[in-house]
């Protein structure tokens, strides 16, 4: 498959975060800005990066360059965590987690047991993953596995790296909604089968959270892991204080929430944990010592009311950080609008959330967080040519603003309180482009 993906060239301004081992919270060192680049991707990876003066010997004699001088490339942008089908259901009115659960996202997920249903679903959620920049995404499908068919068929069309699971799910759910132990497991070892490796689609086991799986279910996830130690397990964590003091209730003989995934062989290097907003000091020791992933989830986190993420707490505690958009709790798919609520957040606890360090955990930070930095979240050679061609100005405001900029990082810093998918001109996936702005539906 990957001898016909065509050899392509992109000129422009490149920003990217170099560092492969981030200890320090202050990545000015490692931000590297190529203001007149070149980026040579052949099969896909990147074939050749750095100042165009230097490449442009490199090029083959007959390759047409595409060049954009006005406006700002980075690494495509990484969801840690999202829900697919809950696409339609964003800005739902007035309840926080288990509410809002009961009221709004069990009934929206049943339409999935319809293939034909999840397949335009599936198709839209990509495109809007592409209208904002966004190239690669850790995701919830639903309890049926026709759901997660549909999303890797989508993802496949276009070639984007993906990571999706089928929902386990065997308690406290209308009962349509549930699987069970035994077919939670089947179910799932055949789409692991089916799915993990092939093309760039990778997979999840996916327990939707503890309080919705009996003991047995986590018990048969944790097996399926062990069968499969390089799938990932992606599950919710701490979000709400009313859904803690339930998994407590759920799991007395557990010392709390995330004990209850370790207990069971949930945690480890490959565990991405969606929100962690109320962690405790032990819990944080665990995170660090398993190699756990967090997912910040901002907008979701302000609009259901859960609480402020510290995430100063992960640079201290060594935890790997992804942002995640969390669409439908989350209010927007952009990265850029993601950053925006994350920097208040930080604000509200006497924190600053830099736009380098920002940029870093909307790129490599998230590759880190999916241990995918070997593949994606800077041009380094041999990386997957996946990235964003940014329109730092597509309004009068923005245009404005831009002009009055004092240097990149204030630059970036505007776009990224400002922006959205009006700021994404084009999205690239392996080195091939996938989406421009002006010729979208
Ligand atoms: N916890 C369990 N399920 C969900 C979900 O669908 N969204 C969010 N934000 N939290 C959850
Ligand atoms: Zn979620």
């Amino acid at each position: 498959m990957s001898s016909v993906i065509a050899t392509t060239a992109v000129r422009g301004r490149f920003l990217d975060i170099q560092n492969t081992v981030a200890q320090a919270r202050d990545l000015h060192d490692q931000v590297r800005y190529v203001e007149d680049g070149l980026l040579l991707s052949e099969n896909g990876k990147i074939k050749w990066f750095g100042p165009w003066q230097d490449g442009q010997a490199q090029l083959p004699p007959d390759l047409q360059v595409q060049h954009y001088p006005d406006q700002l490339i980075v690494p495509g942008f990484i969801d840690t965590h999202i829900h697919f089908p809950q696409t339609e259901m964003i800005g739902a009115y007035g309840e926080q987690l288990l509410e809002w659960l009961d009221t709004y996202t069990f009934p929206t997920e049943m339409q999935f047991a319809d293939p034909a249903y999840a397949q335009k679903m599936a198709a839209f959620f990509v495109q809007e993953l592409l209208k904002n920049g966004t190239t690669t995404a850790l995701v919830f499908c639903t309890v049926h596995p026709q759901s997660v068919d549909a999303l890797f068929e989508a993802a496949q069309q276009m070639q984007m790296r993906l990571i999706a699971g089928k929902v386990m799910m065997d308690r406290h759910a209308p009962e349509d909604l549930c699987d069970s132990a035994e077919s939670a497991y089947q179910d799932s070892k055949q789409l692991i089968e089916k799915w993990h490796g092939k093309g760039r689609n990778l997979y999840a086991i996916t327990p939707r959270f503890a309080p919705t799986s009996t003991p047995e279910q986590l018990a048969r996830a944790g097996q399926l892991k062990a069968e499969y130690p390089d799938v990932y397990v992606h599950t919710h964590l701490s979000e709400n204080k009313n859904e803690i003091a339930w998994v407590k209730e759920l799991f007395p003989e557990q010392n709390g929430y995330l004990d209850v995934y370790h207990h069971y062989g949930l945690t480890g290097a490959k565990s991405v944990f969606a929100h962690c907003v109320h962690l405790e000091e032990h819990e944080w020791n665990c995170m660090h010592e398993t190699d756990s992933a967090i997912a910040f989830c901002p907008t979701s986190n302000l609009f259901l009311g859960s609480g402020l993420f510290p995430l100063k707490k992960t640079w201290e505690k060594q935890v790997k950080v992804g942002l995640g958009t969390d669409i439908g709790a989350g209010t927007s798919f952009s990265q850029l609008q993601t950053i925006n609520e994350a920097y208040k957040v930080q604000q509200l606890q006497g924190d600053k959330l830099s736009a380098f360090e920002a940029l870093y955990h909307a790129t490599l930070g998230g590759a880190k967080a999916l241990e995918l930095a070997d593949k994606l979240g800077n041009f380094n050679l041999g990386k997957e040519a996946d990235f964003v061609v940014l329109d730092l100005q597509p309004t009068a405001l923005q245009q404005l603003r831009q002009s009055r900029a004092k240097g990149l990082e204030d630059s970036l810093f505007a776009l990224m309180m400002m922006g959205d998918e009006r700021n994404i001109h084009s999205t690239y996936i392996y080195g091939q482009c996938a989406y421009v702005k002006d010729h979208a539906a």
